[in-house]
Order: structure tokens, then C-alpha cells, then sequence
């Protein structure tokens, strides 16, 4: 089922949106799992698709996606660390992806990426990598509905995020305003409720948190709950 109208949050229009990554999550039960973050409020759920070759890991293929599909309505936005996405694109949205992103860095030909996701009936993201400079987004402004700012190296959930991303969020958020992009800017790697407030006051609009959320001690709805944007300015 190709799936490229899906029911938007319930919240505010311009109300930030969290996403939780299920890398971080217990495979053995990925449909509670999924079931758990969209019960407690998840907005999104992110799926990290991973080659072991643009990143040194091997996570998931669409057989995964379609499981999460089965166990929850939520957007299903698909984050594809993986060499030459442009041969997957039509499995992952058959599977039930609702935005699919790549990554400038995997990639000669966006522009046919983002084109055929769209044709697909999917919405097309792009992401860049910490060392990637912000304006390297600037042509694909008018292509894109998503654009993912890498706050670690990826490869890995749990990792630090990276002091220095907030000030790129800011950047980032400048040039797409300035373009007139409506595009969503997500924030990835490392997001948990200590630094939610200040990446959300630097403009972006949807924060994925893996580990913050699946390793809460007291279960993932606590961990949105630290998260959520309208939690994380709360003592
Ligand atoms: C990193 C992935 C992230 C990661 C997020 O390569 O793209 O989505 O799983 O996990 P945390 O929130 O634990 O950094
Ligand atoms: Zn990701």
C-alpha cells in the first residue's frame, strides 16, 4: 500500500512535533514499542535505514517498515543512511513511508530522488551530516518538505549530541526562511530534555529523539514526555 496522505498531529499548527527513533528500541517487541511512543504522544516515528556503508552499521529494510506500519497511523518518516537510495526508494514507500529522506552526502541525483519519492506518493527529505556546510541545502529548498540536520555523526544511536549543532539549527532556519520553504527542520542525534528547549528556540520544528525515549528508565512515555516541546521548558 503506497501511503502518501496520512492524518496530520492533532496539535497547533507551528507546535514542534517528536519524533522517537526505534533504533534505540527493543526489537523483541517493536509493535508495543511503536504502540507505546504513539500512545504517549509520539507525533511521527523514525526509522533509521542504515547499509553498512555510508555508515559503518546495518540496521533495517522495508521488511521493518511495514511491521511499524502495521502497528501504528503515525507519519512514518524514513531516514535512509545508505548509498545509492535512489534503487530503494519504491520498496520503502510501498512499505508505508511517508516522508523518506536521503542524504546530500549519498547522492549525485537528488533532484531525481526527490522527484520519483514524490511520485511515489511519499514526501522527500534530505539530510545532512555534521560536516556538511548548512548552505548545501540551498538548491533543494523548493524539492524538499523535510530537512534533516545531523547533530551527531550518524551510524549509532546514544551518542553525545554535538555542542555547535544549535548554532547550524539557527543557520539552517535563516536559510529557509529566507527561500520561503515550508519545509519541516528536523534535528538528529543526541536530543534528549536538556537541550529540546534551546534547539527549539533555534527553529526547528521537529526533534527525533532514539535513546532519550527508549531508554528512559521509566519507559518510553516518560522519555516523550522529558522531550515534548511542551514539556521541555517545564521544571
Ligand atoms: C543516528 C540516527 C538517529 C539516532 C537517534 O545515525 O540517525 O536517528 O537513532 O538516536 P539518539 O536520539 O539516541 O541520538
Ligand atoms: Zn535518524
Amino acid at each position: 500500500m503506497r501511503s502518501g496522505g496520512f492524518p496530520q498531529s492533532g496539535r497547533m499548527p507551528g507546535t514542534p512535533l517528536v519524533a522517537p527513533s526505534i533504533l534505540s528500541c527493543d526489537f523483541a517487541k517493536l509493535g508495543e514499542e511503536v504502540a507505546a511512543a504513539d500512545a504517549a504522544g509520539a507525533d511521527w516515528i523514525h526509522l533509521d535505514v542504515m547499509d553498512g556503508r555510508f555508515v559503518p552499521n546495518l540496521t533495517m529494510g522495508p521488511a521493518v517498515v511495514e511491521a511499524v506500519r502495521r502497528s501504528t497511523s503515525l507519519p512514518l518518516d524514513v531516514h535512509l543512511m545508505i548509498e545509492e537510495p535512489e534503487a530503494y526508494l519504491a520498496p520503502f514507500v510501498d512499505a508505508g513511508a511517508n516522508f523518506v529522506t536521503v542524504h546530500a552526502e549519498a547522492s549525485a541525483k537528488l533532484p531525481d530522488a526527490f522527484a520519483r519519492i514524490r511520485d511515489l506518493g511519499a514526501r522527500p527529505g534530505v539530510a545532512i551530516n555534521p560536516n556538511t556546510a548548512v548552505r548545501a541545502v540551498e538548491p533543494w529548498t523548493g524539492l524538499v518538505d523535510l530537512v534533516v540536520l545531523m547533530s551527531v555523526h550518524p551510524g549509532f544511536g546514544g551518542q553525545a549530541y554535538i555542542e555547535g549543532s544549535t548554532e547550524r539549527v539557527r543557520e539552517l532556519r535563516a536559510l529557509l526562511d529566507r527561500a520561503g520553504s515550508g519545509a519541516h527542520l528536523e534535528v538528529d542525534g543526541g536530543v534528549d530534555g536538556s537541550n529540546a528547549g534551546e534547539i527549539l528556540a533555534a527553529g526547528a520544528s521537529v526533534l527525533v529523539a532514539g535513546s532519550a525515549v527508549y531508554g528512559h528508565p521509566d519507559g518510553p512515555a516518560a522519555g516523550i514526555r522529558r522531550v515534548r516541546p511542551d514539556a521541555a521548558t517545564a521544571p
